[in-house]
C-alpha cells in the first residue's frame, strides 16, 4: 500500500491517504512530547516499538470482540487504518492514582483505586485539553448520546481485557488514555495505545516503564519502551 498526501502530523505520529478513500496510513514517530509540547525531545525507537506494541494491543482487543481502526502492520514505522473521523474526546480510565489525578485530588500515587475511575477531557491542546463530564460532551455537541453510552462501555471492557493482559507480563495498568472516531456509522477504537498513552508498572518494583521516565527526566526512557515491547511479545 503507498502512501499518498500527508493529512496530518501530530506530536507522536502522521497520518497518510492510500489509493483506498477508507483507508489511511499511520506513521509512528520518534518524537516525543509533554505538556502539551512545552517539553519536546526524541526517543530513539519510539515509532517502531509503539506501532508494534499498538499492533499486538489492537489484534488482542479485536480479538476479544472490541472494533478497532487497526487494519494490519506495513512496516516498522507504518500500520493501515480505516479512516475514521476523531472525536474530539479523550477517555481516560484509572485504576491507580497516578498523574492528572493525582495533581487535582492531592492523593499520593499509587493509591489503589475502589473501582476504575473513567474521565472525559475535551480534546484541545490550547485549553490543555481540559476534564469535562458526560454533559458537557453532550451539550457542547462533541457527541451523541448513543455514542457516549457504547464508548464508556468499550473502555471499560477494554481495560478489563488490557488489565489482565498486563498483569499475565507483571505489570500493572496504572492508568490509560483512548481515542474514538466514527466510521462508516460505527464507533472505533482509534489512535494508539502504547507507553505513550498508558502507565504501566512492574508489580514487584514499581518501577514507571512508560512516557512518565521522559515527563519525569527519570533516564533509561528507551529501555523502558523496550521492556514493555520484550514482555508483551513473550
Ligand atoms: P494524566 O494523568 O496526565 O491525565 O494522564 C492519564 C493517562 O493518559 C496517562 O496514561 C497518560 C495518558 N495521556 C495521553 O495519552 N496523552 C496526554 O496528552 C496526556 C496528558 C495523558
Amino acid at each position: 500500500m503507498e502512501k499518498g498526501n500527508k493529512i496530518y502530523e501530530g506530536k507522536a505520529k502522521k497520518v497518510y491517504e492510500t489509493d483506498n478513500p477508507d483507508l489511511l496510513i499511520q506513521e509512528f514517530k520518534d518524537d516525543a512530547t509533554a505538556f502539551d509540547a512545552t517539553k519536546r525531545g526524541t526517543i530513539k525507537g519510539k515509532g517502531s516499538i509503539n506501532n508494534y506494541i499498538s499492533k499486538i494491543l489492537f489484534e488482542l482487543l479485536e480479538s476479544k470482540g472490541v472494533e478497532t481502526h487497526f487494519v494490519k502492520q506495513i512496516d516498522e514505522r507504518n500500520m493501515l487504518i480505516k479512516k475514521v473521523e476523531i472525536i474530539p474526546l479523550e477517555v481516560t480510565i484509572r485504576n491507580i492514582v497516578a498523574g492528572g489525578m493525582s495533581k487535582l485530588l492531592g492523593i499520593d500515587e499509587g493509591m489503589v483505586l475502589n473501582e476504575p475511575v473513567l474521565e472525559y477531557h475535551y480534546k484541545n491542546d490550547a485549553l490543555h485539553d481540559p476534564l469535562i463530564n458526560e454533559y458537557h460532551a453532550r451539550a457542547l455537541g462533541l457527541i451523541k448520546d448513543e455514542e457516549l453510552n457504547i464508548i464508556e462501555k468499550k473502555s471499560f471492557e477494554v481495560n478489563n481485557i488490557l488489565k489482565s493482559f498486563f498483569d499475565h507480563k507483571n505489570l500493572y495498568l496504572v492508568d490509560f488514555k483512548l481515542e474514538f472516531g466514527r466510521h462508516k456509522g460505527k464507533v472505533l477504537l482509534a489512535d494508539e495505545i502504547s507507553p505513550d498513552t498508558c502507565r504501566l508498572w512492574d508489580k514487584d518494583t514499581r518501577k514507571k516503564l512508560d512516557k512518565d521516565r521522559f515527563r519525569r527526566d527519570l533516564g533509561d526512557v528507551e529501555d523502558a519502551y523496550e521492556e514493555v515491547l520484550r514482555r508483551i511479545k513473550g
